[in-house]
């Protein structure tokens, strides 16, 4: 039985490597034959007891979902194709897209509904034209489009309205349009076709699921439409398979498809491997403009950025953020230069329940802060670890000494803040662990002795000294004196000692101008509200920080003066940022 099984099992993929099908290479019987050389990077490759993975699950119903082996290509298609290339025209090249961009980061914003580790990520009714249109003009040069139907919540239809949308906009503003890339469990080059015919310029080939003889097959058809694939690999073994295949584009998943689990050095790994000829891409993960910032430095000329632009309000803001707006000049950030990066932060404080920890984070809020000191709005630890929970849905994180060092360079997922007074720094440490905070802000006079020993990164409260005969220069430089540890960031509370500050905003921004001369960026706290913080923020302050002016009552917040906060602060940096 065994012997005929092989024969019949080698016949076919004698002939399916030529034919214009590839098939089930992926069923637990491939995985145990005697196909050697062409699956043996495959995840339990040779493993009778194999589990298989839901990546190789989903491969497989997608791969059973397609038409039947034929050795022609669907007339259909064909049909369509030769309509859509003379509407809108050639498909552009992956590879020539992404250097055209150098020396910027080339930034793939990608579309997608649901993900089997996330669940539902976007509401069902959200446009992916309209969605794949903003990506375009925040400064995405690729976008990415997952068509899988039931766990992704995709189609083809999504795919085609980001092209046509994202090509009218283009010619509208006399742009280069984006390239868009078909992101799916591509088994056959009858799906490489559909991707064709329904307005991709690329698809992305797993590798991981792709036997090395169809995967240079799928390679050499995609070119033959004229598309460059982007061919995606994660284990080492599979850089390999891809550079005998033929690839160009690679992209590096830190994610490990099969267990979902996320390296971020598997990128760069990877960096050291390749040559200057091949264009090296990062695909998953990114976060923050620090993660960006360390694949520029290894030789990533892409990055795919997904599930955080997908939960962003605003995926303009988010992609500035990142530090991936190619039209935006990159500043450089001493430590010890004067901080000019503009709006960085919006915090709202005094957060204490769930709800509106999300509420705030969807709304574009990236430091959500919880207050352990004695107040009325006092979060219990429990509450706290409820609030760390439902914030670091909002992306992946990184490790916390990245943090300290990139933060200026703006944050993307948000962080929560535990705020602390004249606390035990055993204390504030072992909260810290507990609870899980990424940052520790100190409200009374401990000083700043402490910082050094505090687990995470700090943000020091300090008053503005009393308006008097000094000049501004004097009264920031009596602040700047002060600061010996260096803490991420000044937060100048304008109401310390009862008094209302938040009211004389020009006589705020002129110290926190002086302050952040002195190289530390300042969060401005005190009064703020939906009605003058848009000021407050254009003036150039790293952050602003809300707690009462958001609130319904003490220690609830109120979404809509959330949302309305949280709108203008955002619209206030952007315009500091234009001279506006
Ligand atoms: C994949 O499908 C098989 C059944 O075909 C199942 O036993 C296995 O648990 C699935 N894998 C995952 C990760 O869900």
């Amino acid at each position: 039985m065994c012997l005929k099984t092989a024969c019949l099992l080698l016949t076919y993929f004698a002939i399916s490597a030529s034919s214009y099908s590839v098939s089930s290479h992926r069923s637990k019987a491939a995985l145990n034959t005697a196909l050697k050389s062409t699956t043996q990077h495959f995840y339990g490759y040779g493993d009778p007891d194999h589990v298989k993975s839901t990546l190789q699950n989903i491969t497989e119903e997608r791969e059973a979902s397609t038409p039947p082996a034929s050795s022609h290509p669907d007339p259909v298609l064909l049909e369509k194709l030769s309509d859509i290339r003379s509407r809108l025209g050639p498909p552009l090249n992956l590879y020539d897209q992404i250097m055209s961009q150098s020396p910027a980061m080339a930034l793939a914003a990608e579309f997608k509904r649901a993900s089997p580790s996330k669940g539902q990520i976007a509401l069902s009714e959200i446009s992916c034209g309209a969605q794949a249109s903003s990506y375009f003009t925040a400064g995405a040069s690729i976008i990415s489009v997952l068509t899988e139907p039931n766990h992704f919540k995709g189609s083809l239809s999504d795919m085609l309205s980001a092209r046509s949308e994202t090509q009218s906009l283009a010619s509208k503003l006399n742009l280069p349009r984006p390239c868009i890339l078909r992101k799916d469990f591509i088994t056959s080059r009858h799906m490489i076709l559909e991707a064709a015919s329904h307005g991709a310029d690329t698809v992305l080939l797993i590798v991981a699921v792709t036997p090395s003889d169809v995967l240079k097959e799928l390679i050499e058809y995609s070119r033959e439409l004229g598309m460059e694939p982007l061919v995606e690999i994660h284990a080492d073994e599979e850089l390999d398979v891809a550079l005998k295949g033929g690839a160009k584009v690679i992209g590096v998943n830190n994610r490990n498809l099969h267990t979902f689990k996320m390296d971020m050095t598997t990128t760069t790994k990877f960096a050291e491997r390749v040559g200057e000829d091949i264009c090296l891409c990062s695909l998953s993960g990114m976060s923050s403009a620090d993660d960006v910032e360390r694949y520029r430095g290894d030789g990533v000329r892409m990055v795919l950025i997904g599930e955080s632009l997908m939960r962003s309000r605003s995926p303009e803001l988010a992609i500035k953020s990142l530090g991936l707006d190619p039209r935006v000049e990159r500043e450089e950030e001493g430590r010890g230069g004067a901080y000019n990066g503009g709006l960085k932060v919006v915090k709202v404080c005094g957060v204490c329940e769930e709800e509106d920890a999300v509420n705030a984070c969807r709304e574009g809020a990236n430091m959500i802060g919880v207050i352990f000191a004695e107040s009325k709005r006092k979060c219990s630890r429990e509450n706290a670890k409820k609030v760390v929970q439902s914030v670091r849905k909002f992306g992946e994180r990184s490790d916390r000494e990245d943090l300290r060092n990139g933060i200026t360079r703006g944050i993307k997922r948000p962080l929560v803040v535990g705020v602390f007074q004249n606390e035990k720094v055993s204390v504030i440490n072992e909260i810290v662990q507990d609870v899980g905070i990424d940052v520790v802000q100190l409200h009374g006079d401990e000083g700043e002795g402490c910082i050094p020993e505090i687990s995470v990164p700090c943000i020091r409260v300090v008053s503005v000294p009393e308006s008097d005969e000094r000049s501004v220069e004097e009264r920031g430089g009596e602040i700047l004196e002060k600061v010996t540890e260096r803490p991420l960031a000044y937060l100048l509370d304008t109401k310390v000692g009862g008094r209302e500050g938040g009211t004389g905003v020009t006589f705020d921004h002129d110290i926190v101008q002086v302050v952040q001369s002195g190289g530390v960026p300042v969060i401005v706290a005190g009064g703020l509200s939906e009605g003058n913080v848009r000021e407050v923020a254009r003036a150039g302050c790293f952050g602003v920080d809300v707690s009462s002016g958001v609130e319904k009552e003490v220690g609830k917040k109120d979404d809509a003066k959330i949302k309305k906060f949280v709108d203008e602060a955002w619209r206030g940096g952007e315009e500091g940022m234009q001279g506006i």
